[in-house]
C-alpha cells in the first residue's frame, strides 16, 4: 500500500524531510511505502540542497492540498498564513497532516484540531517542539495515567546556542545569531527566537496536553534574552548558576472549592544552579523535564532544531500515520470544547 505524500515548504525542514524520504538505506518497512507525490514552494528557480524532478515542484500550493491523489499533506513552510488556510484546506479535502508549524498550532490549534475531528482525519505536530525529541506523543500517550504537575523546558535551540557560546567563549551576541542562522536553527525572523516568542509557543502547546484544553498565548508571559549581558553570565557562573531561557507551565495551587488551581505559564532568562540537570543542557540541545503523579520526573533530551532533527520528527509522524492507515485506523470523528483552558480561565 502506497501512501503519497505533498509537502508544502521546501527549506531547512522540507529539504530534510525529503532527503529521508529519498533515502533508500533507511531501514523502516514503511518507508518504502511513502512517495513524494508534490513539492509546493514560493520560487521554482530557487538552486537548492536536494535533486528532485523538476515536475514534481509547484509554486500553485493550493493544489497540493486539493490533489485526490495525496494522502498526507506534510506543511514545513512556517509562519501563520498561508499555512493556517492551506491545512484546513488539507482537512476538508480529507488529507492527514504532519505540521511542524508551532506558531500556527499554539493560535490555531483548536480550530484547526476541530476541523481534523470533524473530517476524521490526523494532524501530528512532532516536530513543532523540541525538533528531533518525541516528546508531543510521550505527554499525548505514554504519560496518559499521569497528573502532570510541571513541564519546564529548554525548548528553543537558538537562544541555548547564542547563550551556551556566550558563557564558554564569551563570544558576540549578534556574531553567534548570525551562526545559529548559517546552521539553520533560527527561525526566518530571528526575533521570534530571541524574544522568547517561539519558546512561548511552543510552552502553550506542550501545557495544552499537559494539562488538557486550551491555553491561549495571551496568558503565557514572555520574555526573552535580549537583556543578558555578557556581565549577568559571567556574575551567575561566580555565583555557581548557568542563565538558560525557560519555558515553565506548572500548577501553582491546590484546588480546593474556594481557591481553584490555576496554571502558571511563562517564558524567561532564569538563573539555574549547576546542579540542575538542565543547567548541562548546552547549544542547540533542547530538553524538557516533565514532573507527574505518579511517575514523578522524566528528562527529554536531544538536538531542538536543524534540519536533521526536525524532519526525523516529521517523518516519525509521516510513518505513524502511514502505520494507522495500513492497519484500517482512522479516527472517530469527535466535538472537542472551543473552551479556554478552565484552569487559566479561573486566573484572569
Ligand atoms: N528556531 C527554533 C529553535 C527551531 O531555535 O528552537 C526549532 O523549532
Amino acid at each position: 500500500m502506497t501512501f503519497k505524500v505533498g509537502l508544502l515548504g521546501l527549506g531547512t525542514v522540507g529539504t530534510g524531510t525529503a532527503q529521508i524520504l529519498l533515502d533508500a538505506t533507511q531501514r523502516h518497512p514503511l518507508l518504502k511505502e511513502l512517495e513524494i507525490h508534490r513539492v509546493g514552494v514560493r520560487s521554482l528557480d530557487k538552486s537548492r540542497e536536494i535533486d528532485l524532478p523538476a515536475d514534481l515542484l509547484t509554486t500553485d500550493l493550493e493544489s497540493i492540498v486539493t490533489d485526490p491523489n495525496i494522502d498526507i499533506v506534510v506543511e514545513v513552510m512556517g509562519g501563520l498564513e498561508p499555512a493556517r488556510s492551506l491545512i484546513l484546506q488539507a482537512i476538508a479535502h480529507g488529507k492527514h497532516v504532519v505540521t511542524a508549524n508551532k506558531a500556527a498550532i499554539a493560535r490555531y490549534g483548536a480550530e484547526i484540531f476541530t476541523a481534523a475531528n470533524e473530517a476524521g482525519v490526523y494532524v501530528l505536530l512532532e516536530a513543532a517542539v523540541g525538533g528531533g525529541i518525541p516528546v508531543i506523543q510521550p505527554l499525548k500517550q505514554s504519560l496518559g495515567a499521569n497528573r502532570i504537575d510541571t513541564v519546564i523546558g529548554i525548548i528553543n535551540g537558538t537562544t541555548n546556542y547564542i547563550l551556551t557560546r556566550m558563557q564558554n567563549e564569551g563570544a558576540d551576541f549578534a556574531e553567534v545569531l548570525a551562526d545559529a542562522q548559517r546552521l539553520g536553527y533560527a527561525e526566518a525572523d530571528p526575533t521570534a527566537d530571541v524574544d522568547g516568542l517561539d519558546a512561548a509557543d511552543k510552552i502553550a502547546i506542550l501545557a495544552s496536553l499537559a494539562f488538557g484544553g486550551r491555553i491561549k498565548l495571551a496568558e503565557v508571559h514572555c520574555e526573552g534574552i535580549r537583556q543578558v549581558s555578557a556581565a549577568d553570565i559571567a556574575y551567575a557562573e561566580r555565583l555557581g548558576f548557568v542563565i538558560k531561557l525557560l519555558a515553565i507551565a506548572k500548577r501553582n495551587t491546590v484546588s480546593t472549592e474556594n481557591a481553584p488551581e490555576q496554571l502558571q505559564i511563562r517564558v524567561h532568562p532564569t538563573l539555574v544552579p549547576k546542579s540542575h540537570p538542565l543547567a548541562s543542557v548546552n547549544d542547540v540541545y533542547n530538553a524538557i523535564l516533565v514532573e507527574g503523579d505518579p511517575i514523578g520526573q522524566v528528562m527529554f533530551f536531544g538536538r531542538g532544531a536543524g534540519a536533521g532533527p526536525t524532519a526525523s520528527a516529521v517523518v516519525s509522524d509521516i510513518l505513524n500515520i502511514a502505520a494507522m492507515l495500513q492497519a484500517n485506523l482512522v479516527p472517530v470523528s469527535t466535538q472537542p470544547t472551543q473552551a479556554a483552558h478552565p484552569l487559566l480561565a479561573c486566573s484572569h
